[in-house]
Order: C-alpha cells, then structure tokens, then sequence
C-alpha cells in the first residue's frame, strides 16, 4: 500500500522524531510542507506532551505524528494522551510495542514501529504493526548494526507489510535509491536537524552543515547502547571512556542527559546526535525548501537513472 494512502499525506517523506529537537516548530513545518511530522515525546509529561500536541494542532490542520520510546516510566500516561487527542500515528522504539498496539489500534491509530534487524521486523508483522519504519546503522542517533542498503531488501523479502526507510537519506537520489530496494516511503532526521524550524542552537546546526562524511562517530556499541554522533570534545572523551572499559552504570551516567545538553547548546560537552548524510547538508533552510529540494532531485534522479545494464 501507498504510505501516502495509508496516512493521508501529500509526500511519502517522515520527519523522524528527534527526543528534545522535534517539537511543534519543526513537525507542523514538516506536515505543512506535505511530509509527516513526528512529535517526540521522550523525557515529557503527559501533560508536556498534550500540550506539544495541542500547539502542533494549531500550527497545522494536516496529520502528523508522535514518537513512543518504550523504556519511558509513564508509558501508560503518554498512550492515554496519544488515545485522547487522536493523533494520526505513532511510532515507536527502544522496546516491545506488543503491550500497546491494541490500544492504539483500538483508537484507530496507526503504529509504525521503529526496528533494525529482520528479526525484529517478523517480530512486529505479527503484532499487527501497519508499516514498519527500518533504520539503518548510517542514521544519527540510536542505532543497530546493519546498514540501510542491505537492510531495506531483506526486511522487504522478510514481511508483507510497507516498508519505509530510513537512514542515511537527505535528498531525492536516496529516495529513488530506497524506492528502488523496495521501500514505499522514508523516514529523515538529519536533514531536518538544519532547517531554520527546528529548535536547536545554530551552533548544532551549524555542526551537522560543516561536516564531512567523516565527522560522525558511533559510540556505546560496549554497552549495546551505540549512538551516532557528531565528533566533538565529548565523544572523544566518551571513546576514550570506552576504550577503557568502564562499567554499564559508569557509562550510563557519562552519557545520560548528553543530548539535552547539546540542545541547550553544550555543544562541546554534549552529545551533538546526527547521522553519516550530515556531509550532504550544507546550508540551513526552512523546511519547505528542504521538501522541495527533495521531491526536485527525486524527479531529476528518476530521468537520469540508466536503464540499460
Ligand atoms: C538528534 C537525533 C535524535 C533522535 N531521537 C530519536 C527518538 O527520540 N526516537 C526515535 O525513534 N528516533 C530518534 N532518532 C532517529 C530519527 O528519528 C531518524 O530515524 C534518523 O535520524 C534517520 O536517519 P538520518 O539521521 O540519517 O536521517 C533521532 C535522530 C537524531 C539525529
């Protein structure tokens, strides 16, 4: 089925929830230019998150979305918020939707889990998941092992369900590419971190549209907690960290808070999360322009395929 069809959006393109960063600004900005918005709610009350909810309502009448990080203590209060405001979508991570899907289901909600093995996507078609989101190791932020090229087909082979991927996408050219491995739609997060909407200091923008291919770095892969980061005096001293091997808890409490610090603009001492594409951005934008930039370089990338082999 057309993602488009399925969540009554203009584009196949997913603003990936970004915990701290993807708030009303940015997502009513990503729906209003045709997209889906994904409200993060990681680290909110459930009163934090009916109000983020409410002021996207007023800032665009399309759909948009919100993102459940299933380890959250108050789960059970953010599916209540997500169940009474009737938010179009929800997508999920970071643990077993299986206790929740019935919920959202219920309330006419579809449910895009978040996942990055094969395993995990057999696992969420018999949940009856209505699409599955696929993450490739090359994204920014938390992260899995295998890489969005060899992950798309394989997951596609592996269930019957859309699939829409993400990782390592900031124009059209990967699009087509996904689109060419058999994905129905795509999920960004990176691109969307340098748009003048979105709610982090210019020095983290700034960060993401200076670097090159080589300046993002995974860390915690010890701990089974890796992320993608942007090098910075915080990841180094975090390698560093390790490297020699410290403890679980000694690395929980390294690293705990480190992206809200970078938001609030620690951008030496926090985490600056963002993914290998952060070479492809090079200037900050408002939303609409990055969409159509997008949809432009999709078309232009289609003409220009070779079709001989
Ligand atoms: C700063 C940052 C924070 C993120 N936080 C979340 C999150 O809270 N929940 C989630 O499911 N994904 C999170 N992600 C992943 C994105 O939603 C998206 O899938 C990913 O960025 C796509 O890959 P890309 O960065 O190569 O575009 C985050 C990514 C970044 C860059």
């Amino acid at each position: 089925m057309k993602l488009t069809e399925l969540i009554h959006i203009k584009y196949p393109i997913i603003q990936g929830a970004m915990a701290h960063i993807a708030r009303p600004s940015l997502v009513s900005a990503v729906s209003n230019a045709g997209g889906l918005g994904i409200l993060a709610s990681a680290g909110l009350t459930g009163e934090e998150l009916r109000d983020a909810i409410q002021e996207t309502k007023h800032l665009t009448n399309q759909p948009f979305g919100v993102n459940l990080m299933l380890q959250m203590p108050n789960i059970k209060e953010l599916v209540d918020v997500i169940v009474d405001e009737r938010v179009a979508v929800v997508t999920t991570g970071a643990g077993n939707p299986a206790p929740i899907i019935p919920i959202l289901k219920e309330a006419g909600i579809k449910v895009l889990p978040v996942i990055a093995s094969v395993r995990h996507a057999k696992k969420m078609a018999t949940l009856g998941a209505d699409g599955l989101i696929v993450e490739g190791q090359e994204s920014g932020g938390h992260i899995g092992t295998a890489s969005t090229l060899t992950l798309i087909p394989q997951v596609v082979d592996a269930v019957d369900l859309p699939v829409i991927a993400a990782g390592g996408i900031a124009d059209g050219r990967g699009v087509a590419a996904m689109f060419a491995l058999g994905a129905v739609g795509v999920q960004l997060g990176t691109v969307f971190l340098a748009s003048e909407e979105c709610p982090i200091p210019l020095e983290y923008k700034q960060a993401v549209v200076e670097a090159t291919d080589q300046d993002t770095v995974v860390m915690g892969r010890l701990y089974n907690r890796a992320v993608r980061v942007l090098q910075n005096d915080f990841s180094s001293t975090c390698l560093e960290t390790e490297k020699q091997g410290v403890s679980p808890e000694e690395w929980q409490k390294v690293t705990s808070g480190s992206l809200l610090r970078a938001v609030q603009g620690e951008s030496q001492t926090g985490a600056m999360m963002a993914g290998e594409i952060s070479g492809l951005v090079h200037d900050i934008r408002p939303v609409k322009e990055i969409m159509e930039h997008i949809i432009t370089t999709y078309i232009k990338a289609l003409s220009q395929l070779n079709k001989e082999i």
